[in-house]
């Protein structure tokens, strides 16, 4: 399966079914992606790989005399997306199904381009920066959050592993996906990429930030099975997964700690 199959089928639309529960896994990341952004109340902005649309929204309400553009390529995200934004609340917001990479944007439109997690998919990473590059203006600014490395030893690598190895899978996550999830997971490969997409003033930094999977640790058992479809887990290893993650409950809720870049750039 492809990455856009993928998005376009189960995972597209196990994201689309639960907005709120992948919300709490990435907004603890949202004030560093947004102040990073620092989006004004004039701007164009294009949220790429917006999915259900949450900073989409965000971005809409920081460029409130703007425009923000959602461009993703999953259309059950994207259905999600509209239902989520009311056209009262939002008009200056619109959405776009269409691959990053090889749309036709207004050459020089955006004033800035952010997102959040959604530029790690792309068949062809320069081609796709150098699209989003010339759909900003000169000076136009480029803002994005995708995962560090996944370390051993890291805090959500590890209770996920022991989760999928409770279950005997490898991973929950189509392959091509976790593949491609990584793939600018390397700040040297950040900055050969954006570097070579006519990026300049380049800015990676290190964040983490605690990820929710559940209100406590059999729901989110519960939802990290269901990213499976079809799959019976029998009432044991349910129990064991769920034991697994009562050392991470919390009265917020089930926090595992996860790192991201947070990646600055412009156009010259
Ligand atoms: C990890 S999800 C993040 C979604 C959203 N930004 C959020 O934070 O909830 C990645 C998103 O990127 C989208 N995507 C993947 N490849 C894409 C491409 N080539 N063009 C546009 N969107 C893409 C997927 O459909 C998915 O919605």
């Amino acid at each position: 399966m492809t990455v856009a199959e993928a998005w376009n089928g189960p995972l597209g639309q196990h994201w689309a079914a639960h907005p709120d529960r992948y919300n709490a896994m990435l907004d603890g990341f949202d004030e560093a992606l947004f102040d990073a952004a620092s989006v004004s109340a004039g701007e164009q902005v294009a949220d790429i790989g917006c999915g259900s649309g949450l900073t989409t929204r965000g971005a809409a309400l920081r460029a409130a005399a703007g425009r923000v553009t959602g461009v993703d390529i999953s259309e059950p995200l994207l259905a999600r997306a509209r239902e989520l934004t009311p056209g009262e609340r939002f008009p200056h917001v619109t959405y776009r199904l269409a691959d990053a990479q090889t749309c036709a944007f207004e050459p020089g439109g955006y004033d800035l381009v952010i997102s959040r997690g959604g530029v790690m998919f792309f068949a062809d990473p320069v081609a796709a920066f150098t699209n989003l590059a010339g759909a900003l203006r000169p000076g136009g600014r480029l803002a994005f959050i995708c995962p560090q490395p996944a370390r051993p030893d890291g805090e959500e690598r590890k209770a996920l592993g022991l989760l999928a190895s409770l279950l005997g899978r490898d991973h929950t996550t189509e392959h091509a996906v976790a593949t491609a999830m990584a793939s600018l997971s390397e700040p040297e490969r950040i900055h050969e990429v954006l570097g070579a997409a006519g990026f300049t003033g380049i800015g990676v930094t290190g964040v983490s930030a605690a990820t929710c999977w559940g209100k406590d640790a059999a729901d989110a058992v519960g939802f990290f099975v269901s990213r499976t479809p079809g799959l019976a887990v029998s009432d044991a290893t349910r129990a064991a997964m769920t034991d697994a993650l009562l050392p991470h409950e919390s009265p917020r809720g089930v926090l595992l700690r996860a790192g991201v870049w947070v990646v600055t750039a412009h156009t010259p």
